[in-house]
């Protein structure tokens, strides 16, 4: 306490408001001096040769952003000096001392040495006067990852380079490229000329999303591949930013674009075409020899080409539709006196992992490689939650967390009408922020084995370079201080403020983003005949007005604030920030029905990822998006049945009850079977009113709607029930379909 308290007083006195400092990932130790550093016309710097590189890299900062830099090798002529310290423990941390005439970087190695540059070179883009200050600051984890699919859609080298320039920036280490894919092969491999010449390309790409039926596709060829000349020089580009590549070649699974040019390593032969649309497909590699012979080849020019510790080798979503009734695959399960397919999956990683540890390197794999058993050196990446992190971490295996719901940006990050096409899913700035990697589950000894955070950057619906900026940033930035800042230095309103500086530079670098910070966030209670609506935003210098109805009085909503609402209503709502453009206008538009303002109870609760306002949700008047499920006015239950109870404040006649079902299997969502409201009766038993089936079709929105005869009730249930189990074939397959229901509205 004390210690803050002397903090905020430092501040006040100096007049340095915390903006002031606007470095992302916040460091873990800042501390403010009085004055601030005055520009020099000259920097002249002093540095060891030790930690040239870092210092040639601000060298050039400098120089393009028109200050004079000259080299010099005492340090009483030096204004900027960058030395090696013993005494700094952890090769990737720093200390960085800003004097009025002066400033320091120390640190025991050169990734220390840059992450100095980098805080750095933050103050010096923003602008701000820089205060007197001292940090000593080293991450949090060792693994701060980013990844990226080039394969969905391709991109440049130019923007390779461009995406790694912004992890540099926010101190990541590593770089996950994603680069082979159902939809496309990247990396050329020079015994395999086909990769190059047929699964590079596909003969066209779907238009618009996975869910919209029918589907269409646009008939144009799409694809590419890096030379290997032009994967070495990214990765010594990333060397260069004290970044690792992780490349990722799949397998066994997404793999269809590999056998399309090389059609006898599936188990029927093929012919087979690179996938056109997103999705998991059956066509996998099959365990046979020559599988083995083709993917060690593809290793050996990959290891040649990475010096990185690990290889990704995918081992996600591998359907076994194929291999069940493939002979070389059931007389393989029999050789080995293995169960079945999930074994022979198993088998197959542990297999790769033998060739690749004998080269010296470890395997990654997504979370599914603990099926059947873990291979035995293998670092478990957990994407379906972070169970299988946990499972991994304490059978003493290395762990990278990036689960889809905190992790995955390809997801919606707002729930304004106007987002662009997403994937699905809603994983907003403050979500992404509010992750914490190491599960509670685990205790002291086994969080060790918790190596980091990464952000996941799935290309379906980027198929351009502005669009995969707009997803990623800010969103990289909230991972970034996940990964390096330690949990009490966190602080989700500074990390807004601070990111107002970053917005400004992103704009005068011509970077597109998401700024969401003033867009309206609203919330919904149900009160005692009526619905209490409250507005917020994540900024917390933003002022918010809003309207009702015919919107000629503005009025200002105060912090603690309920809006009542007992009738059809338009809230218009907007928020201001001095120095900004206002933020969107967001319309909160009600349509009164007799289920609102009752007292209504869900027996299970809806999944925490997608609970929305809770129950609020079902009963505030408010439809769910057409395009998205993530966007709070829809809930999503994940194996369990929706059952609800209205007890209603007077006797109430009701004739029907209409609502609405997301339909989307590729994202593991179905309609559900039926729909049943019950009458409680005097005698205190629940009585059927009425009993429908649902009819799902390919349309993602499924209608419901039901009219039952005129009742006068005074407590009704309704159960919705779920569709089970996903069928073989499926994405998800083996899992519970998620329920995903809208407005229940009654009348
Ligand atoms: C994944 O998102 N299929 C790892
Ligand atoms: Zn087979």
């Amino acid at each position: 306490m004390n210690q803050i308290y002397a903090f905020v007083f430092c501040l006040i006195a100096l007049n340095v408001s915390a903006q002031d400092v606007s470095i992302i990932p916040q460091p873990n130790q800042l501390e403010i001096k009085s004055g601030t550093f005055e520009m020099p016309d000259t920097f002249f710097i002093l540095y060891e040769n030790s930690i040239e590189k870092s210092a040639a890299f601000l060298s050039d900062f400098l120089a393009t952003n028109g200050n004079t830099v000259q080299r010099v090798h005492t340090a009483d002529k030096a204004n900027l000096i960058l030395s090696h310290a013993d005494a700094i423990q952890g090769k990737e941390a720093y200390t960085l001392s800003i004097k009025k005439d002066k400033i320091e970087i120390t640190a025991n190695q050169g990734a220390g040495a840059f992450y100095g540059v980098q805080s750095l070179m933050q103050l010096i883009r923003f602008d701000n006067q820089i205060p007197c200050l001292v940090i000593q600051d080293e991450p949090r984890f060792v693994y701060r990852g980013m990844h990226l699919d080039v394969c969905r859609h391709f991109f440049p080298v130019s923007f390779v380079k461009k995406y790694i320039d912004l992890l540099a920036t926010y101190k990541f280490n590593t770089f996950h490229w994603h680069l082979t894919e159902d939809q496309g092969w990247r990396i050329e491999i020079k015994q395999y000329p086909k990769l190059q010449e047929i699964a590079a390309y596909r003969k066209e790409t779907l238009i618009g999303h996975y869910n919209d039926q029918p589907q269409r596709f646009d008939g144009k060829k799409y694809g590419g591949f890096y030379t290997q000349e032009e994967i070495k020089e990214v990765i010594q580009y990333a060397a260069d930013r004290q970044i690792t590549i992780i490349p990722e070649i799949e397998m066994p699974g997404h793999a269809q674009a590999a056998l399309a040019a090389y059609p006898q390593l599936s188990c029927t032969g093929g012919p087979h075409e690179a996938a056109t649309k997103w999705g998991v497909f059956d066509e996998v590699f099959c365990p046979k020899e020559e599988t083995f012979e083709f993917l060690e080849n593809v290793l050996d020019e990959v290891m040649a080409l990475f010096p990185s510790t690990y290889i990704h080798i995918g081992g996600d979503e591998c359907p076994k539709t194929r291999w069940k009734s493939c002979p070389n695959c059931q007389a393989r399960i029999i050789d080995l006196g293995l169960h079945d397919e999930h074994d022979l999956q198993s088998w197959f990683i542990q297999r790769i992992e033998k060739y690749l540890n004998a080269n010296g390197r470890q395997i990654i794999g997504w979370d599914e490689i603990l099926e059947g058993g873990l291979a035995p050196n293998a670092t478990v990446m957990s994407w379906r939650g972070t169970q299988g992190g946990i499972e991994a971490a304490q059978a003493g295996h290395g762990v990278i967390m990036t689960p889809t719901s905190y992790c995955y940006l390809d997801y919606y990050q707002s729930d304004e009408p106007t987002e662009p096409l997403a994937i699905g899913g809603y994983n907003p700035l403050e979500k992404v922020y509010g992750f914490e990697p190491v599960p509670t589950e685990l205790d002291k000894e086994a969080s060790k084995y918790i190596l980091g955070p990464q952000g996941n950057v799935w290309t379906e619906y980027m198929e351009t370079e502005d669009k995969v900026e707009y997803m990623v940033l800010p969103r990289m930035q909230a991972m970034a201080e996940v990964g390096w800042t330690n949990p009490e230095r966190k602080d989700f309103a500074s990390f807004v403020k601070r990111l107002d500086d970053h917005f400004n530079w992103w704009d005068k670098t011509g970077l597109h983003y998401a700024d969401k910070t003033l867009s309206i966030k609203s919330d919904f209670h149900i009160l005692k005949g009526a619905v209490g609506v409250t507005l917020q935003t994540i900024h917390p210098e933003a002022a918010i007005y809003y309207t009702l109805g015919d919107r000629e009085k503005l009025i200002k909503f105060q912090p603690g604030d309920t809006i009542r609402v007992t009738k059809d209503e338009t809230i218009t709502a907007r928020a201001q920030k001095s120095g900004r453009q206002p933020g969107n206008r967001k319309i909160i538009a009600i349509q009164y029905h007799k289920g609102m303002g009752q007292k209504a109870v869900l027996k299970e609760a809806p999944s925490k990822v997608y609970a929305g306002y809770g129950v609020a949700s079902l009963l505030n008047g408010i439809n769910g998006s057409n395009e998205k499920y993530g966007d709070n006015e829809w809930i999503g239950f994940s194996g369990k049945d929706l059952e609800l109870t209205l007890d209603f404040d007077t006797p109430t006649t009701l004739h029907s009850l209409s609502t609405r079902f997301f339909h989307g299997p590729g994202q593991w969502i179905y309609a559900p079977q039926s729909v049943e409201i019950y009458n409680l009766t005097a005698a205190g038993t629940y009585e059927l009113l009425m009993q429908k089936e649902v009819e799902a079709g390919l349309q993602k929105i499924v209608p419901f709607e039901m009219e039952f005869p005129e009742t006068t009730v005074q407590k009704v249930k309704i159960v919705v029930k779920r569709y089970g189990i996903i069928p073989e074939g499926g994405a998800g397959a083996g899992y519970e379909a998620w329920l995903f229901v809208d407005e229940l509205r009654l009348n």
